[in-house]
């Protein structure tokens, strides 16, 4: 068996994180350079930003969406909106290749007919981290939850639906996807801070693609 495509990486590998977590390593690393196209496209109509949380911290993190639903942050909570409170216009379309990428992740990790309506764009710049949370905003959670890396390495915090629980440490990659659902839909996550990098494609910067059913 050979891998032309990748060239001298490793293949594709599956890892189990968890009951109902999957880590697809370098599944998308093809597609990547095309993905960032596209998602520079997003965010020129939808600039990057930094949300403030309902207690009152700005985000480290800089965000913006496509698709049908958006998530935002302000004062008043975390929320789902069909507008970019910025510009008051519906966010950017979901590419294409941006949903279909999602729902062939899903399908490979056991979640047929994933449907989804929202992607979260994250933008790590050194430094950038995001605590553990659950992904809790939507009320499809029998639909799994789709994430990918692109850009510099960063460590994932993956654990159970416990806060109090510690979570496992997973280093991912340019061309990583996690998929989660099931008996992890709601397992607490997040990212170390950005530790300082070069990255052919992407320079200082980790971007992450979050794709949900609302
Ligand atoms: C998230 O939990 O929304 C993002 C996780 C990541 O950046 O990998
Ligand atoms: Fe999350």
């Amino acid at each position: 068996m050979s891998f032309e495509l990748f060239d001298g990486l490793d293949p594709p590998t599956e890892e189990v994180l968890a009951d109902g977590a999957v880590l697809l390593r370098g599944h998308t690393l093809a597609s990547a350079p095309q993905l960032l196209a596209e998602m520079r496209a997003v965010t020129e109509q939808a600039p990057w930003r930094h949300l403030v949380t309902p207690g009152g911290f700005t985000m480290s993190v800089a965000m913006s969406n496509c698709g049908r639903q958006g998530w935002v942050s302000d004062r008043h909570g975390y929320r789902y909106s069909a507008c970019d409170p910025l510009s008051g216009l519906p966010w950017p379309a979901m590419p294409a290749l941006f949903a279909q990428l999602a729902r062939e992740a899903a399908a490979r990790a056991g979640y047929a007919d994933f449907d989804p309506d929202a992607c979260l764009i994250n933008r790590y710049a050194v430094g950038a981290k995001l605590s553990l949370h659950q992904d809790k905003d939507e009320r499809a959670l029998g639909q799994p939850i789709v994430s990918v890396s692109l850009g510099l390495p960063a460590v994932f915090l993956f654990g159970t639906d416990r806060r109090t629980d510690r979570p496992r440490k997973h280093r991912l990659q340019h061309g990583d996807v996690v998929v989660w659902g099931g008996p992890s839909r709601l397992a607490f996550h997040g990212i170390e801070p950005l530790p300082l990098g070069d990255h052919l494609l992407t320079g200082r910067f980790r971007y992450n693609l979050t794709f949900r059913k609302v």
